[in-house]
């Protein structure tokens, strides 16, 4: 029998050795009992990560609809599988069952169909957080459609990019979004992005704020009205094992995003085995996941995960202080929810506004909390654990990746003892191993190192679209035969790991990645502009924030720095979108340089961290001179 369902440590312990001596036998087992297959594989695993090539369960046949949804009919067609929670709360909640679900996937899989979309096909979605998202989402898998989710607070010109690299043949959109008090033109961002993407043949337009939007003619249509004419029931297409599920993007270390490719069969056993776990999801609880379904947190633990274990859950459209910042508890309360995921972010953010919100609500339903998206800080952690699990619901701190697909270091409640700021063991077959400078394993505990896997597991991404050599550069290059994750771990003296950051150029703000690259080229484009820094400081809320060093052009005249500073966050937001704003623009006569002309972000980190003790020896920069005056105007 197969250990689906683990529930304490010395078991823990016993599956985890078994997943890694007999990984095969291992999923083969779990992959066999608990999941809905046309035709079984051939074999359960092949990989060479020098290549790198990795297929789990080739030769199987099946499709993650018919897990998510329709082998739940016969047993809990009524059960709620999505709940979905307005940005309003006086709108009312909607409650979709497992058999609604399905009527409304299948609609919009044909309605998919009628416009042509066929199996590898790509869709581009860029929708808010309505149920028209998983439902669309859900729609191209069922028809082998490849899904590229774009995150609606995304720019024109960042949409635009992941369109064309994508090549996507159709849109999905609405006229706009909801958020907080505010509502934003979507559907007029996606007209500016459409001027140059040439792929797209249609657009299909989910009505949501009933705005007066542009429809242009034999290229955007209403979704509902093409709903209400199609089919109820679609037959779901029979997928191959290694068939692409999706793509969803993620920022790199060089200005272009890198369109992580995901597979079938291996993303679905192993986000569907996780979040079981992970969760101790059980047949009648509510769990809530607060992500947006445009980052993998929500592709694998609001869609996926939950859906193909039966679960209700949550979708919430607002943000976290509308109408006030008791927002979350409210939602909580009102649909009683067991498990509840979110980010160290919002958890400061929340923590600032004291408890008295926390105590106008009742929050005895909760069981397990999560954290994902940064390490978080031992004030966070002490915060949510004594307020919101007032000690008693333990802190899952899941430490994962766009790239990884699934949950990769993690407490499993009840079983692990947690302990703040570490996301702790290995999950189920998951070989961490942490590397030294020199490249090579180091073995003893206590010890700090680059976070690498040195196997295998079943929803590691297969590729970057269209640039399979990007992927073994990035990822299987630095270490022979390792995947590099990007981050610094610390091992402690029984095993535990905890995430101590990225060790490239990439800076997590308030939970998303952020490519240096891609925000340089943006500010760069500023006439006024020679060119730019950016690094990463420490945030109370954001966790890391971005400071930017900037050397303007001398044009003669005397350009006032507040206009400028605004000129290049408009920028910014244009061609990035608000996430990727900085904090604090410092303007400066030059960068220091390395004699090869490498701007040393090391010396940039340091200043821009108010700690110029250690600068190292400056005296064999190219132009050592600037770091004394970017000392001076250094920015509180
Ligand atoms: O640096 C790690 C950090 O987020 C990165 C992955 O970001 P992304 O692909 O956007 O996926 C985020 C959601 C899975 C990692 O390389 N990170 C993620 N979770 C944690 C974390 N850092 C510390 N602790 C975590 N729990």
């Amino acid at each position: 029998m197969s250990h689906y369902h683990i529930k304490h440590l010395e078991e823990y312990y016993q599956v985890y050795r078994k997943s890694i001596r007999n990984p095969e036998i291992f999923w083969e087992e779990i992959a066999e009992e608990h999941f809905m297959w046309r035709k079984k594989w051939d074999k359960v695993l092949d990989w060479d990560f020098s290549k790198p090539e990795i297929k789990w369960f080739d030769g199987a046949k099946l499709n993650i609809t018919e897990n998510c949804i329709d082998r739940h009919l016969n047993t809990q067609a009524d059960k709620t599988a999505i709940l979905f929670e307005p940005n309003n709360p006086d709108e009312g909640a909607e409650h979709i069952s497992y058999k609604q679900l399905h009527e409304r996937v299948c609609r919009f899989a044909n309605v998919l169909k009628s416009k042509g979309i066929q199996k590898g096909d790509r869709v581009c979605i860029y929708l808010p957080m309505i149920p028209e998202l998983a439902i669309s989402v859900l729609a191209c898998a069922r028809i082998g459609a490849i899904h590229s989710v774009v995150f609606a607070g995304f720019s024109a010109n960042a949409l635009a990019t992941r369109i064309n690299d994508a090549e996507c043949k159709m849109l999905i959109t609405s006229d706009g979004s909801y958020r907080g008090q505010k509502t934003i033109d979507l559907k007029g961002i996606v007209d500016e992005a459409l001027e140059s993407c040439a792929s797209v043949e249609s657009v299909l337009v989910v009505q949501r704020i009933k705005s007066d939007v542009n429809m242009k003619s034999g290229r955007d249509e209403w979704l509902q009205p093409l709903l209400d004419q199609a089919d109820k029931t679609c037959e779901a297409e029979i997928m191959d094992a290694e068939d692409p599920l999706f793509i969803l993007y993620t920022s790199g270390s060089t200005g272009k995003p890198k369109g992580m490719v995901h597979t079938t069969a291996g993303y679905m056993v192993y986000t569907a085995y996780t979040f079981k776990n992970i969760f101790q999801y059980k047949d009648k609880d509510v769990y809530w996941c607060t992500a947006d379904i445009g980052w993998i947190t929500g592709h694998s633990y609001i869609v996926y995960g939950p859906l193909c274990n039966g679960a209700t859950t949550v979708m919430f459209e607002g943000v976290p202080n509308y109408p006030d910042f008791g927002r979350f508890w409210d939602i909580v309360e009102k649909h009683k929810v067991n498990q509840f995921y979110t980010a160290p972010t919002a958890i400061r953010a929340l923590a600032k506004e004291g408890i008295e919100h926390i105590e106008k609500h009742d929050l005895s339903t909760l069981k397990v909390l999560g954290t994902v998206g940064e390490p978080i800080n031992e004030e966070a952690w002490h915060w949510y654990d004594d307020n919101v699990g007032k000690r008693k619901s333990p802190i899952v701190d899941t430490w994962w990746q766009t790239e990884t697909g699934g949950i990769m270091i993690s407490p499993i409640p009840f079983a692990t003892p947690t302990k703040p700021t570490y996301a702790t063991l290995p999950f189920i077959g998951i070989q961490p191993v942490l590397m030294d400078e020199d490249g090579k394993p180091v073995k003893a505990n206590q010890v700090d190192g680059r976070l690498c896997i040195k196997f295998p597991w079943p929803s590691i991404a297969r590729s970057i679209w269209g640039d399979h050599q990007r992927y073994k550069n990035t990822y299987f290059s630095a270490f022979k035969n390792m995947y590099f994750t990007g981050d610094a771990a610390f091992r402690d003296e029984v095993g535990y790991y905890r995430i101590t950051g990225r060790v490239d150029d990439v800076i997590i703000v308030s939970g998303h990645n952020l490519g240096t690259a891609p925000i340089e080229d943006a500010i760069n484009e500023h006439p006024a502009v020679v060119e730019s820094a950016i690094v990463g400081y420490t945030h109370d809320v954001k966790g890391n924030a971005l400071y930017g060093y900037i050397t303007m052009k001398d044009t003669g005249e005397s350009r006032n720095q507040d206009n400028v500073r605004q000129e290049i966050n408009q920028i910014i937001t244009e061609q990035i979108g608000p996430i990727a704003k900085l904090d604090k623009i410092q303007f400066t006569k030059g960068l220091p340089k390395t004699r090869s002309g490498k701007i040393m972000r090391r010396i940039l980190r340091k200043i821009a961290s108010n700690d110029t003790s250690n600068l190292g020896d400056t005296s064999t920069l190219l132009n050592p001179e600037v770091v004394e005056e970017i000392i001076k105007g250094y920015l509180k």
